[in-house]
């Protein structure tokens, strides 16, 4: 069931996300590797209407958290929030992705937004696959990221809520 993260989840949420780093994921450089202190503060912002949830399951333990957060900080970008997706290395692939995507599109249109936006790498092919029945593919921004010594393409996803 998802329920809304709170500090006591830092950890986890850090966990989740620099597992992420490993080889073969293509979902972030591993330079910065999260830590609980970071989370805690991140965790600080992602009120509503940014919030942010952990995925937990029957035995209590966490598999995954995904969140809306701001796009820019600049003004004229209102109303619209950028997703976010982490799950478990043992639990990728069964179809959370989406329920997750599902989740934050009711969360998104239930707190006002009226649009979502994601990126993913180009090669983060599981992202990918699991964003298309609910983003359009709308622009991708070549050779603009370095992980693991290769130039990564930004695939850039769009969803009109209202
Ligand atoms: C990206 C992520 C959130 C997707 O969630 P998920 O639960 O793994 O995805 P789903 O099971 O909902 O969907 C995966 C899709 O990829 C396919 N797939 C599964 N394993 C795959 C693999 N090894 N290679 C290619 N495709 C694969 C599935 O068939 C499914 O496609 P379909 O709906 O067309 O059948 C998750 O894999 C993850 O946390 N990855 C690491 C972090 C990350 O990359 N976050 C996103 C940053 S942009």
């Amino acid at each position: 069931m998802f329920r809304r993260a709170t500090c006591a989840d830092a950890d986890e949420i850090a966990k989740l996300y620099n597992q992420a780093m490993k080889p073969g994921i293509f979902a972030m450089s591993p330079f910065a590797p999260d830590t609980r202190n970071k989370r805690v503060a991140w965790l600080r912002e992602h009120k509503d209407p940014y919030p942010a949830f952990v995925y937990q399951i029957d035995n209590g333990k966490i598999i995954g958290w995904c969140s809306l957060s701001t796009l820019s900080v600049r003004p004229e970008y209102t109303d619209v929030a950028e997703t976010s997706r982490y799950i478990d290395e043992n639990h990728r692939g069964e179809g959370l992705g989406k329920l997750m995507f599902a989740h934050l599109v009711e969360t998104a249109r239930a707190l006002g937004f009226r649009l979502l936006v994601s990126t993913a790498y180009e090669r983060n092919v599981r992202s990918l696959k699991s964003a298309a029945p609910f983003f359009d593919r709308v622009a991708v921004q070549h050779e603009v990221a370095c992980i693991h010594g290769e130039w990564h393409n930004v695939v850039w996803l769009w969803k009109k809520l209202r």
